[in-house]
């Protein structure tokens, strides 16, 4: 280094008017110039310097205590718990043993009045349809005078036919099957008259229709005693 500015620059003379000058700049080129490289020995060195010490390893926290009172009262509710639901199933099951379950059916019969209530021949009784799935109609068969109970049930697939009084026919919405006020099919796809069921007086003079007995047309039950209630 001391060689080259020798060499490039005159070396000032003592007490000359060149000693009181500022040093020169020194070229740009020399100030840009790069670096020299380091050695690669030097490298591992300086990363194992860059790395962070290791910490000394710490020592592990103690054994957690289960012994303490709030672990205790902790298990013990727990305990308690699953006891209590074991005893619920326990005593669901006991109840389930003393009391089965029974389906209790309905009374299939029901009070339907007197004769009175029924005055006019020729006419389709509609107040039991809805509540008991029954009409009543008074008819005149084979030169008597009738009532009979006729179940509303569609022997096609069971839907509930309309009573139409203008027409004078049964109208099932669903397939369009008509009813004689007899209960006999004569149109749609109905196989079959609708079915009667089973009617009497009991000793009160009561009217009691029976839908537990059913009569059907088609086996030759309409005849049968019960099938109809002779009035007058
Ligand atoms: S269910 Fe009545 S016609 Fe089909």
């Amino acid at each position: 280094m001391s060689e080259t500015n020798e060499s490039s620059t005159p070396a000032p003379q003592a007490g000359g008017d060149d000693a009181a000058k500022p040093e020169a700049p020194k070229p740009a080129a020399a100030a840009a110039a790069p670096k020299p490289a380091a050695p690669a020995a030097a490298k591992p060195a300086a990363a194992a310097a860059a790395k962070p010490a290791k910490k000394p390893a710490e020592p592990l926290p103690p054994p957690p205590v289960l012994a303490t009172r709030r672990s205790f009262l902790a298990w013990g509710l727990g305990a308690w718990s699953i006891f209590g639901l074991w005893m619920a199933g326990v005593g669901h099951l006991f109840l389930r043993f003393m009391f089965p379950r029974v389906l209790y059916e309905p009374d299939p019969k029901f009070l339907a009045g007197r004769k009175s209530d029924f005055p006019e021949v020729g006419k389709v009784y509609e107040e039991f349809k809805e509540g008991q799935g029954v009409w009543l109609v008074r008819l005149v068969e084979g030169g008597e005078d009738h009532l009979v109970a006729l179940s509303t049930v569609c022997t096609h697939l069971g839907c509930t036919p309309n009573w139409l009084e203008t027409e004078g026919k049964f109208k099932c919405p669903c397939h369009g099957s008509g009813f004689y006020m007899t209960g006999i099919n004569f149109e749609g796809p109905a196989p079959r008259p609708l079915e009667r069921y089973r009617l009497f007086q009991d000793a009160g003079g009561n009217i009691i229709v029976d839908r537990g007995t059913k009569f059907r047309e088609d086996l030759a039950q309409w005849g049968s005693p019960g099938s109809f209630l002779k009035m007058g």
